[in-house]
């Protein structure tokens, strides 16, 4: 077999692990071999391309390899759950700033450093490529700067904004029809990528921090689309196969997180990604009734004679990192002859899977975890609803008032169950920044406090409750 052949078909190999990985990622139970059957299958793409004979340096490409590898194991093994978020975005904006690096050197190469003319179709693709890697780039950048509070998570908007990155918009897109027409020297295509990145600036600047998680999936979209065209520059499958499925799952995920979130792909892509921090920073509407304050002992009177006991996690736990409390709870619970399972909303925390994985690292059985559309008919005969560290999720609003910004959100009906033991720090609102009238209901217990500190009280009290039975 020829180097080639073996090259194309190591790369066969790659996209099979790719495309079976990402199928296996859909369900919690799997998702840790998906992972691992991608991050083979990279393994057997970057292996396989160290043959190409095409590359010019091996020392300065393995050079670059190590750098990579060490800043990626060490930043991903350090990373705080919460922080995923933005660790996810300076990841995505390293893949766009690759390729449009890769498309710049093969423009100015093909063109012999802006002497002669590409054929129209290779000029159009790899200034594309560079186009959008430069957008892709300097968005997530942003967007990681947000995150990690180097500045302002809050939108910064200017008037005539739209106005202005529709002018960016448009310049880029003649630069992409000049250059392809015209070879130009390097200072041109350095300056066609620098308006790229001007636009990627322009279009994160206005969202709002909390809304982030949407501009991310995106962003990622828009990486794997640069690394399919980056693919086509290269004649590389791999590169177009692996592009193409980050492409389409990061769409997907766009899609899926505007749904559950109440919002339309439109409303979500064209300016008003703001909006939502424009809610969380709004006046909160009245509810009426009164707050019946629970201490952990009241509360427990209740929890230790249910039967059937649904938590619902939320971003709080996340905060609190009070899984393992959690789980053992429920573990004891269970040696009591209850039911335990877990109400998962879609958006509940600050990613996709949030909850999942939260949980998942406290070794939460899988069939214990449920969907809110398979689960919301169990509350009411569900004695009882612990909700930890969650408000929006929970919030009756979503069903009954229309005036409200999360009006149509599906959520979930814990109000439904004989009784509901919320645990929070506070009467503090949750992202969206409203009241929650669930808090304020007849059979509502609120216990306030850190949910880990809250949990780990309620471990100790059962466990002497079971030791004195
Ligand atoms: P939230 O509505 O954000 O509420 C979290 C609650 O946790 C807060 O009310 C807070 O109240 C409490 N909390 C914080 N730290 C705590 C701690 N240490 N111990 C106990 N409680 C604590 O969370 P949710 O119900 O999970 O809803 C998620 C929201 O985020 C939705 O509105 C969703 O649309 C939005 N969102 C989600 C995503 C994804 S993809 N998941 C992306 C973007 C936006 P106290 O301060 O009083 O404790």
């Amino acid at each position: 077999m020829n180097s080639a052949n073996f090259i194309n078909l190591a790369y066969l190999v790659t996209s099979i692990l790719f495309i079976v990985g990402l199928k296996r990622m859909g369900s919690p139970a799997t998702a840790r071999q998906g992972n691992q059957m991608g991050a083979v299958g990279m393994l057997i793409a970057v292996v396989a391309t160290l043959f190409d004979r095409q590359i010019v340096s091996y020392p300065v490409l393995i050079a670059g390899m190590v750098v990579g590898a060490v800043l990626g194991y060490v930043s991903a093994k350090r990373v705080q759950m919460t922080a995923m978020p933005q660790m996810v975005a300076i990841f995505n904006g390293t893949g766009g700033g690759a390729a449009a690096l890769v498309a710049a050197s093969e423009y100015l190469h093909g063109t012999g450093f802006g002497t002669h003319m590409m054929p129209y179709g290779a000029g159009f693709t790899t200034l594309l490529t560079a186009l959008i890697g430069g957008i892709s780039f300097s968005g997530s950048v942003i967007a990681f700067a947000k995150l990690q509070e180097l500045m302002t998570g809050r939108p910064i908007t200017y008037p005539g904004q739209q106005f202005v990155n529709g002018l960016v918009a448009l310049a880029m897109v003649g630069g992409l029809v000049w250059l392809t027409m015209t070879p130009q020297p390097v200072w041109v295509l350095v300056a066609f990528i620098g308006i790229a990145m001007v636009l990627g600036v322009g279009v994160v600047l206005p969202i709002g921090g909390a809304d982030m998680p949407v501009i991310i999936a995106v962003l990622n979209s828009l990486t794997g689309m640069a690394a399919a065209t980056s693919g086509f520059v290269l004649s590389n499958n791999a590169l177009i196969i692996a592009g193409a499925l980050v492409g389409a799952s990061g769409t997907l995920l766009t899609i899926l997180m505007s749904k559950a979130m109440n919002r339309s792909l439109g409303n979500v892509l064209f300016g008003s990604f703001g909006a939502a921090t424009v809610i969380a920073g709004g006046a909160a509407q009245e509810v009426k009734g009164s707050v019946k304050e629970f201490s952990v002992d009241d509360a427990m009177t209740v929890l230790e004679n249910a039967q059937s006991v649904i938590i619902v996690p939320g971003y709080g736990l996340a905060v609190a990192r009070a899984q393992h409390a959690c789980r053992e709870l429920a573990d004891l619970l269970q040696d009591r002859g209850a039911e335990v399972r877990y109400a998962i909303h879609p958006v509940a925390g600050r990613m996709p899977g949030h909850m999942n994985v939260l949980l998942a690292e406290a070794d939460v059985p899988y069939d214990q975890l449920m969907d809110l559309e398979d689960i919301n008919a169990d509350f009411a005969k569900t004695d009882v609803v612990l909700v930890l560290g969650a408000n929006d999720v929970v919030n009756p609003a979503a069903k009954t008032n229309p005036a409200s910004p999360i009006y149509g959100m599906p959520v979930l009906n814990v109000e439904h169950a004989r009784n509901v033991i919320v645990i929070k720090r506070s009467m503090n609102a949750g992202f969206a920044g409203i009241e929650n009238e669930l808090f304020y209901m007849e059979n509502t217990m609120m216990v306030f406090g850190d949910a880990k500190k809250m949990l780990e009280q309620f471990v100790r009290e059962l466990k002497g409750s079971t030791a004195v039975h």
